[in-house]
């Protein structure tokens, strides 16, 4: 099923379908409690996003002017978000991600972290961030509990990021990587998105930065999820573009292999051993049929993939007084409707309604 790359395609995801329609029924099997759908994907991680404001607008998400944010009380209190992280946790979740909008915005980000640390089962808490607000708050995050850090840095260059994010200071995220690396997380990696016409001249530099920090750097593809809905084919610069250019400057990259295989990434190493770069080809190579994930959005629904507007409204339930048997349930539909993958660049495929920043990166 994996090709060449360890990734997937949507045509494979549907031999799976094949596979397991032979077996077993649409329901998800909840084997020793675990969240299983019909494509026998095991779902392992959960992202929430805790706001969907942001600090800056970059356009590859967010529109330059925001008509409404979320009202505070539609926002998932903590309470409600550690109690389906328990729900979940109890059913194999092990990985928690925090995203937003810009999740440093979300006021006491560190208590609800130290609250989803205590959970049974959780055993990672990361975070994706534009790494701006770091500086205030990573200590106290960390101390909280926080483990792994994925700081957004699509360029170096001040015109290139004001291009990008439309408000002014990559020097403020530069400080901000520089803290987190102070304080010495388990784990840091830096994103770029990578666009056809902006990233090509930010490739070598970037690399070199992340190359003397001896940090991971992931160059994602753009993917149509731009609230603005520019978002054309072409606009993809694809991993192996980058990757061939890369070889051309630093000579061949060695992969290193993925410790988990429901990760995204695919890493390389340089010849000479210092930093690694990652590719994340969710349009060239989509990575669907290798997917645990499920979403939380900030406004309390349950999502099983960014592409789809099918929205589970746990906050209604968990407002209505709803047992744990009831939002069990619920989950259970959620993941027993899961795609077997999404249609990006084929025919038939439909940007989906909420842009990234309300649904969480
Ligand atoms: N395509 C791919 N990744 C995106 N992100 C935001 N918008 C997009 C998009 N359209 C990712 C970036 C950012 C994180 C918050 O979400 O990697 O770092
Ligand atoms: Fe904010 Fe991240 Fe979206 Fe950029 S990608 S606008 S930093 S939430």
């Amino acid at each position: 099923m994996l090709g060449p790359d360890g990734g997937v395609s949507y045509l494979d995801c549907q031999h799976v379908l094949t596979a397991f329609d032979e077996t077993h029924t649409a329901e998800p099997r909840q084997a020793a409690g675990r969240l299983i759908d019909r494509f026998g994907r095991v779902h392992r991680s959960l992202r929430i996003s805790v706001i969907d404001r942001c600090n800056i607008r970059c356009f590859y998400c967010m529109p330059e002017h925001v008509d409404s944010f979320l009202p505070q009380t539609d926002l998932l209190s903590f309470d409600e978000i550690v109690r389906v992280v328990r729900l979940l946790a109890s059913a194999g979740v092990s990985k928690i991600r925090l995203t937003g909008g810009e999740p440093l915005l979300r006021p006491n980000l560190d208590a609800l972290i130290a609250r989803i640390a205590a959970v049974p089962g959780v055993d990672e808490i990361a975070l994706t961030t534009n790494g701006i607000l770091l500086p205030r708050f990573a200590e106290s995050l960390k101390a909280a509990g926080l483990q792994r850090l994925n700081i957004s840095l699509d360029t170096l260059d001040e015109a290139t990021f004001q291009r990008i994010s439309r408000r002014s200071g990559v020097d403020r995220v530069i400080a901000g990587i520089d803290h987190a690396i102070d304080l010495g997380f388990e784990q840091i990696r830096l994103n770029a998105l990578a666009i056809r016409g902006l990233t090509e001249t930010e490739i070598v530099p970037l690399v070199d930065f992340a190359r003397r920090r001896n940090l991971t750097l992931r160059f994602i593809e753009y993917m149509p999820l731009d609230a603005d809905r520019a978002w054309r084919d072409d606009n993809v610069l694809t991993g192996d573009a980058i990757r061939q250019r890369l070889e051309t400057q630093y000579g061949p990259l060695q992969e290193t292999g993925r410790d988990d295989p429901a990760q995204p990434a695919i890493d390389y190493r340089f010849a000479d051993g210092s930093g690694r770069v990652g590719f994340i080809n969710p349009v060239s190579k989509p990575f669907c049929n290798a997917c645990d994930r499920l979403r939380l959005t900030a406004d309390g629904g349950l999502r099983n993939c960014l592409f789809s507007d099918r929205n589970w409204d746990l906050r209604s339930l968990l407002r209505s007084g709803a047992s744990d048997a009831d939002l069990r349930n619920l989950i259970s539909e959620s993941v027993a409707a899961k795609e077997p993958g999404h249609l990006i660049s084929r025919p038939g495929f439909q940007q989906p309604q909420r842009a990234m920043y309300q649904i969480g990166g």
